[in-house]
């Protein structure tokens, strides 16, 4: 059976702080609104630098209004680095976000990416973050909101193209040897049927550096294609593109 496939929508801004702007809005209202319909909201935060201007934002504001104290974060992928090292996705969220707002510390769920085997590490999370899939029937995504970004190759996550991790679909959660890309350290990433358990996907992408990515992730089916694994991220909710003009050059019919 192919899962259902939610809405795409695009949001295309003159630049990334704009794109970040919106999306600081978004995230901040999908919050409030998960915390008055379900009593709590669940987050996916991204790894990388694109976010970093978003996480700063949040810290600032305080996340206009948002319900830290009924929120749970959770990591799509990590470094297989010290929590706080300077490769630590999680040392950066800390720093530029998570250390600045009232967030109860055990509602972090961090990726250990210190764990020896890597191999283990995937498996306790995968075992914290819950079974997917048929057992939890297509009615009852994992997250409330998945927050990613992509690389100039398409991988998203640490999900790299025409890697084992992109044909995924028992395991949520596993470690990656070889990345594509640099840092060339091992890594953990949350697989593409984990990042599809959500009610919303968001995606902030910036720089010309990604657009035929963005183009490629475009082009391709509801399906997905493993040579741009962001586009397996499909979940049955709403997908929302925060982009900036350049990342979304390759697209036709550009609004504004
Ligand atoms: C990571 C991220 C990765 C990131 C993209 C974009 O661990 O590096 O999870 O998927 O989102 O590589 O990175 P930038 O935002 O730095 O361009």
């Amino acid at each position: 059976m192919v899962p259902r496939v939610g809405p795409r929508r695009v949001e295309v801004h003159p630049d990334l702080e704009g794109a970040t702007a919106a999306l600081a809005a978004h995230l901040a209202a999908r919050a409030r609104a998960s915390v008055r319909e379900r009593g709590r909201f669940s987050i996916v935060l991204s790894g990388g630098r694109t976010p970093l201007g978003l996480f700063r934002r949040l810290a600032r504001h305080r996340g206009g209004g948002w319900p830290w104290r009924a929120t749970e974060v959770f990591f799509a992928d990590e470094r297989c680095v010290p929590p706080h090292g300077p490769e630590s996705n999680f040392g950066a969220a800390w720093a530029e976000l998570l250390a600045h707002v009232p967030v109860p510390r055990h509602q972090v769920h961090r990726l250990r990416g210190e764990l020896r085997p890597p191999s283990l590490a995937a498996t306790r999370y995968a075992r914290r973050i819950g079974p997917l899939g048929p057992r939890r029937g297509p009615s009852a995504p994992r997250f409330d909101l998945v927050l990613l970004g992509i690389g100039p190759d398409g991988h998203t996550a640490s999900v790299f193209p025409r890697s084992p991790a992109v044909r995924e679909v028992r395991r949520s959660v596993v470690a990656v040897a070889r990345p594509g890309l640099p840092p060339f350290v091992p890594r953990l990433t949350l697989t593409p049927p984990a990042l599809s358990s959500a009610r919303e996907v968001c995606f902030l992408v910036a720089g010309s550096d990604k657009v035929g990515a963005v183009a490629g992730i475009f082009r391709a089916g509801t399906r997905g294609d493993p040579r741009y694994p962001a586009s397996c991220v499909r979940p049955p909710g709403l997908s929302v593109w925060y982009l900036d003009r350049a990342a979304a050059a390759g697209l036709p019919d550009l609004p504004g």
